[in-house]
C-alpha cells in the first residue's frame, strides 16, 4: 500500500497526460496524498480541473495562481516523500538534466529532497536520440530513478518505444520504491500472540486473560517496517488490519508449538508474546462432562515450552521472549532470558497500572542478553510495539 504517502505527481505536456486522471485515481486508491504539479503545456492535454476533483487537492501551474505563493516549492518539495514526474517529456528532461528553471515544477523538482522518479514519454526517434539517452544517463547519476517507456503504438501513429509506463506499472514501481526503502526489507520474522485454550471436554476450556493485541501490534509494526511475517495466534477476537501478514491460527498450547517450530527455520526474527498455557488437562473428554454429587478433580499436566524449545534450537535467529511479572520482574525476566537462551526479554509487571493483559497500554523494560537493560515510559501499545522493532532493527541491523 501507499498509505500515508506523500506524492507529488508532476505532469509535462505530452499526449501520454491524459492517463493521469486514472494514475491520480490509482494513488489514492492506494492510500496516497497527492499534489498535482502541471507544466503550463501540460494543461492542454488534461484539465486542471478533472486532476484537482480526483487528488482532492488544488492543482498547481504557475507560480502566480491565486491560490499559490510564489516560493511554496519549497514547502511543497519538504513535504513530499516521493517526486514522480509522469510523463516526462524531453523538454523537461532536458531540463532536468541542465537545472533550468522556468516553472513551479522545475523549482520544486530543484528543491526537492526526497527521490524523484521519472516515467519518460515520447515518440520513436526522440526516445532513441543520443541527447535523449544523455539526458536520461544524467538523471540516474544525479540520483533519480526511471521507469523505462514501454514498447506499443505511439501517438505519432509508429510503433516502438517510448509510450509512457502504463499507471498500474508505475504504481507497481512505487510500491517496490517504498519497500525497498524499508529497513526491514527481506528480513523474515516469526511471531506468536494471545492464548491458548486447553480443552477439558467438547464444551470446556482453561484459558487466560490475552487478548493477543501486544502481538499483534508487533506484528503489525514489524510488518510496516518491511518484514515478511507469520503470526501463529491463538483464540483472539482482536482484528489484524495489515493483509500482508500470514496468519496461522491455533487453539491450544500444542498447536502453537507445532505451528511456531514449523515455521522457525530461516526466520530473522522470532517474538514469543503468547500466553501459553503451563498446564492442560491430562485427559480431554470426548463428552460433556455431566455434573455428578461431589467435587470434580481435574488432573493438570505440563505443556511444551514452545520458547525454551525455540531457544535450544536456535541459529541465526534473534529469538525474544516476554516476561510477564506481579514481583521481582527484572530478576525473574533475567533469569528467563538466561535459562530459555534468548536475545532480548520484554519484561512487564502485571501488577502495575495500565501495562499487562486485557488494557491497550503497556510499560516495557528490555533487557538484552549482555543484560543491558532499556526502560520506556507507559505508552499505548502501538507505541510499545514500535519502540520493540526499533530496537530490535538496531539490532539486527
Ligand atoms: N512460553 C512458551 N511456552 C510455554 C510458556 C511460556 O513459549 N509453555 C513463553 C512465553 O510466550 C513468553 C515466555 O515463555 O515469551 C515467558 O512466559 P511466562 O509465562 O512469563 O513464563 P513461564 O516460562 O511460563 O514461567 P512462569 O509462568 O513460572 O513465570
Amino acid at each position: 500500500m501507499l498509505y500515508n504517502k506523500k506524492i507529488i505527481l508532476g505532469i509535462t505536456g505530452g499526449i501520454a497526460a491524459y492517463k493521469c486522471a486514472h494514475l491520480v485515481r490509482l494513488l489514492v486508491k492506494q492510500g496516497a496524498e497527492v499534489k498535482v504539479i502541471l507544466t503550463p503545456a501540460a494543461k492542454e492535454f488534461i484539465t486542471p480541473q478533472t486532476l484537482s476533483v480526483l487528488s482532492k487537492n488544488e492543482v498547481i501551474i504557475d507560480f502566480f495562481d491565486a491560490n499559490f505563493n510564489w516560493n511554496n516549492h519549497v514547502h511543497l518539495a519538504e513535504w513530499a516523500d516521493v517526486m514522480l514526474i509522469a510523463p516526462l517529456t524531453a523538454n523537461t528532461l532536458a531540463k532536468m538534466a541542465s537545472g533550468l528553471c522556468d516553472n513551479v515544477l522545475m523549482a520544486t523538482y530543484l528543491s526537492a529532497k526526497s527521490k524523484c522518479i521519472v516515467a519518460p514519454a515520447m515518440d520513436l526517434d526522440m526516445y532513441q536520440h543520443p541527447s535523449v539517452k544523455h539526458n536520461l544517463d544524467i538523471l540516474k547519476t544525479n540520483g533519480n530513478l526511471i521507469i523505462p517507456a514501454e514498447t506499443g503504438e505511439l501517438a505519432s501513429g509508429l510503433t516502438g518505444e517510448g509510450r509512457m509506463a502504463e499507471p498500474e506499472n508505475i504504481i507497481n514501481f512505487l510500491l517496490d520504491f517504498f519497500k525497498q526503502s524499508l529497513p526491514l526489507n527481506g528480513n523474515t520474522a516469526l511471531i506468536n500472540a494471545g492464548p491458548t485454550y486447553e480443552a477439558i471436554d467438547p464444551v470446556r476450556f482453561i484459558g487466560n486473560r490475552s487478548s493477543g493485541k501486544m502481538g499483534i501490534a508487533i506484528a503489525e509494526s514489524l510488518a510496516d517496517k518491511g518484514a515478511e511475517v507469520i503470526l501463529v495466534l491463538g483464540p483472539s477476537s482482536e482484528k489484524v488490519k495489515n493483509s500482508a501478514i500470514k496468519i496461522v491460527h491455533v487453539e491450544s498450547a500444542d498447536q502453537m508449538y507445532e505451528a511456531m517450530l514449523s515455521n522457525y527455520n530461516n526466520k530473522d526474527v522470532v517474538v514469543c508474546s503468547a500466553a501459553v498455557a503451563d498446564y492442560k488437562p491430562a485427559r480431554v473428554s470426548d463428552k460433556k462432562i455431566k455434573k455428578k454429587d461431589g467435587d470434580l478433580n481435574l488432573e493438570l499436566i505440563k505443556t511444551k515450552d514452545i520458547l525454551s524449545e525455540l531457544g535450544k534450537l536456535k541459529k541465526k535467529q534473534c529469538l525474544v521472549g516476554f516476561a510477564l511479572e506481579t514481583e521481582n520482574v527484572l530478576e525473574y525476566a533475567a533469569e528467563k532470558l538466561k535459562n530459555k537462551n534468548l536475545d532480548v526479554i520484554i519484561a512487564n509487571s502485571a501488577s502495575e497500572k495500565g501495562a499487562g493483559f486485557g488494557v491497550d497500554t503497556n510499560k516495557i523494560t528490555i533487557i538484552d542478553k549482555h543484560n543491558k537493560i532499556s526502560n520506556f515510559e507507559l505508552k499505548s501499545k502501538q507505541e510499545v510495539a514500535l519502540d520493540i522493532v526499533n530496537y530490535l532493527i538496531d539490532l539486527i541491523k
